[in-house]
């Protein structure tokens, strides 16, 4: 009875706290909207338009000379590159004490997967399958980055990439939409907390709205041609997710998106983002994407760029200055209203109010020094570099490896490289700060005797001939890289693992292979590297090999002939330790992979939630399949291994038959069968068996990473509710549909066992 009271008076005092916390919040957005206005009342146009430019910094970290005299007079607003408290609050002194409005800048930066101290490229770390690892690395990004002046990352990057030539697909989250939407959630929440006014978070920037990653042939900035069916269902969900958790800011993409530039395209950047997700944050345009509109071909002049723009939605110019060239007679001559330039003007104050600019402009040099790359920082990116590491092939239990090892050779053009290491857009990182894995390894092991060599490099951008010569030119072009690479190197490192007892081999890509502007047409290991792997295989010694890439590779011969295969990503500053912890064991590795693995670039685009086909592939002539290669990929989306084994039990459901409006638990039993303690990632899929609208033949809906001990059982349960089993019918409606529903639970998206229930009309 006491209890019960109790708690009941507990209950009263969290309402009340809940009303109090919901009464203040509201009261200081009305407050800051009634401070928007008192600005915007005293703002002249050039005022005005001046908000709406951002400018780019003169190179590691400075602004440029022009930008004291733009501030000063209040025509600009943001610059981006400009960091370090120094170089922040000098121009920011400008803004606030010499400008006639004191209206503070707002400093931003790709902070993409970390600001000093780097953690895994995004899809490393989508590949831990743990938002809570990816929050807390998004934290420790926004602290290091507030310290050091900037307010504003351009992240989350969002985009759904089913193209691994793409090289952008390293920035984000992989293939699917659910976990790229678990994703965007985390990161948002670790990057901008519940108030980004905090002096340990910033506003974080969800990007490239939209459907960027489905560039045409994965080819970077190309075209885009995208249903809205498929839009609303595989490209939109991220960046909802990202709005719902009050994303600040959005950038919209530089491609062409159905016939309309998405950086001038009303129904994104208006319709859907305004209108029907009621967001109220600002929109920054790609750097150049206004002036890239007559690139396009879509406006025929400055002019009309910015028209098209402004008019679409889109608030603030990045780097190219049409808006404040043309604002004013785009104004006279009636095709801007003074409405809109004010809306775009309002959503900027709006944000820099939120971030508390006004009241704390500054930054603070010795809480810079104290925060950027503290001990913690790194600490902890060698916990989540160690969490977003998969483990491909263990034959034979050869991974992990004795610490009493006598003797390792350390082999590969990535094994000391600190460069590839942090990946690309690696914000404020420095090589010099960055472990490698050769120097992770001597750590681990400091009694072990180490061999190292380098074998071959990785040269030019991974381009496997020169297809704008003739052969004889290509030919020639291939002899002089083997010439720089040294022709014995090979020889060198077979030599090396010959002396030892074990070989690590480092391959994969250069950092500058993946990331913007940087798509591939082969999907294979560049240059010289299968060469060299083939030589230390021919040894017939245990040799284990360590991917580092941006991307999916098409690694059969590895599948099939090497011993173990362990994908490291790009893993960030600690990169070295961490995988000198999974090689050892001090670490069981549980990542899963984030996107499928094609065995052939032909096969793409490949992922796993397509759609069945009129004739799913068997083995008869007329179905749909290649005839050179199968349809599988060569590993699935959610696939990785673990040093020890897990059983998922058959799912069990909580009712046989849900209204639609209903909901059903799902539960299976976990269970540890091997020796070690290790995570697995159990996941859970759904498919609706017939529908108005053809669906997917499977759609990840939950997931959970779990620890157990050797032996250890655990009950995972997963509740699916009408968000999980809906979908967009013919009127582009979100319904859920009465018929079969098919739900599967695994280890991954091909290793699942399944159980049916029904959706039924009240
Ligand atoms: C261009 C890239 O597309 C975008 O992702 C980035 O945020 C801006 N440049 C600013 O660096």
């Amino acid at each position: 009875m006491r209890v019960v009271r109790q708690t009941s008076l507990l209950c009263i005092i969290c309402i009340f706290a809940l009303l109090l916390s919901g009464a203040t919040a509201s009261t200081q957005r009305s407050d800051i909207e009634k401070r928007v206005d008192a600005l915007l009342a005293k703002m002249t146009l050039e005022e005005k338009l001046g908000q709406l430019q951002q400018l780019d910094g003169e190179g590691d970290g400075k602004y440029r000379p022009e930008h004291l005299e733009l501030v000063r007079k209040g025509l600009l607003g943001s610059t981006l590159n400009v960091r370090g408290a120094k170089a922040t609050n000098e121009l920011q002194k400008v803004a606030v004490e010499q400008s006639r409005l004191k209206i503070p800048l707002i400093f931003g930066f790709d902070v993409i997967h970390g600001y000093r101290t780097i953690f895994p490229v995004p899809l490393g770390e989508a590949a831990s399958w743990d938002p809570s690892a990816v929050e807390r690395a998004a934290g420790i990004a926004a602290a290091e980055s507030r310290a050091s002046g900037v307010h504003w990352t351009f992240a989350p990057m969002v985009d759904i990439a089913r193209d691994a030539r793409w090289g952008r697909i390293v920035e984000g989250s992989g293939e699917d939409p659910y976990l790229g939407s678990v994703m965007a959630r985390a990161r948002v929440r670790g990057f901008q907390g519940t108030d980004y006014s905090k002096p340990d978070k910033v506003v974080a920037c969800a990007k490239h709205w939209v459907a960027y990653g489905a560039a045409e042939a994965g080819r970077d900035y190309n075209t885009t041609d995208v249903s809205e069916r498929t839009l609303r269902e595989i490209y939109f969900p991220p960046f909802k997710a990202a709005v719902d958790a009050g994303v600040g800011t959005l950038m919209s993409s530089f491609n062409d998106l159905n016939g309309v530039p998405a950086t001038g395209n009303r129904f994104t950047l208006t319709q859907v983002l305004r209108d029907e997700w009621k967001f109220d944050g600002f929109v920054v345009t790609d750097y150049t994407a206004v002036m890239e509109l007559m690139n396009h071909r879509l406006a025929a002049t400055e002019a009309e760029a910015a028209q098209y723009a402004l008019n679409a939605g889109a608030d603030m110019e990045m780097v190219s200055r049409f808006y404040n060239k043309h604002g004013s007679e785009l104004l006279r001559a009636g095709k801007v209203t003074q409405q809109t330039i004010d809306e775009a003007v309002r959503r900027i104050l709006r944000i820099k109010l939120r971030l508390g600019l006004f009241d704390r402009p500054y930054t603070d040099e010795a809480r810079e020094q104290a925060v950027v790359l503290n001990a913690a920082n790194v600490a902890a990116a060698r916990e989540i570099a160690a969490r977003s590491l998969v483990l491909l092939k263990n034959e034979r239990g050869i991974l992990p490896l004795n610490k009493s090892v006598g003797s390792i050779a350390v082999i590969g053009p990535l094994a000391d490289d600190p460069k590839a290491m942090l990946g690309p857009w690696s914000g404020d990182g420095k090589p010099s700060d960055a472990v490698t894995l050769l120097a992770g390894i001597r750590e681990k092991v400091p009694g072990a005797k180490i061999l190292y060599s380098k074998g071959v490099a990785i040269e030019g951008r991974g381009v496997t001939g020169n297809f704008d010569a003739t052969p004889a030119v290509a030919e020639s072009a291939a002899r002089s890289a083997t010439a720089a690479t040294g022709p014995n190197s090979i020889e060198e490192a077979v030599n090396a693992a010959r002396q030892a007892d074990v070989a690590i081999v480092a391959v994969g890509e250069t950092a500058d292979m993946s990331g913007e502007a940087a798509s591939r047409t082969s999907l294979d290991l560049p240059g010289r590297q299968m060469e060299l792997i083939q030589a230390i295989h021919a040894l017939g010694k245990p040799y284990v090999v360590v991917l580092m890439n941006g991307r999916p590779l098409t690694i059969n011969w590895l599948a099939e002939n090497s011993p173990a295969i362990l994908e490291t990503w790009f893993a960030g500053t600690q990169a070295g330790p961490a995988i000198a912890d999974v090689l050892f064991g001090d670490v069981n590795p549980g990542g899963k992979l984030p996107v499928t693995f094609p065995r052939t670039v032909g096969q793409v685009p490949i992922y796993y939630n397509h759609k069945s086909t009129g004739r799913p592939p068997t083995d008869q002539k007329w179905t749909s399949k290649y005839l050179d290669v199968p349809v599988t990929p060569l590993y699935p989306f959610g696939y990785g291994l673990s040093y020890t084994q897990f059983k998922v039990g058959r799912p069990e459901l909580s009712a046989t038959s849900i209204p639609a409006n209903g909901q059903i638990i799902v539960s299976v039993e976990l269970e540890n069968t091997g020796q070690r303690t290790g995570d697995e990632v159990v996941q859970l899929y759904v498919r609706d068996e017939a529908s108005s609208v053809t669906r997917p033949v499977k759609e990840l809906k939950g997931f959970q990473r779990i620890t157990l001990g050797p032996g250890e059982k655990r009950r995972v349960q997963f509740t699916l509710t009408p968000e999980h089993l809906g979908f967009y019918n013919r009127e582009m409606r979100f319904v859920v549909e009465p018929g079969e529903f098919k739900v599967m639970v695994g280890s991954s998206s091909e290793d699942v066992q399944e159980a049916r229930f029904q959706v039924v009309a009240r």
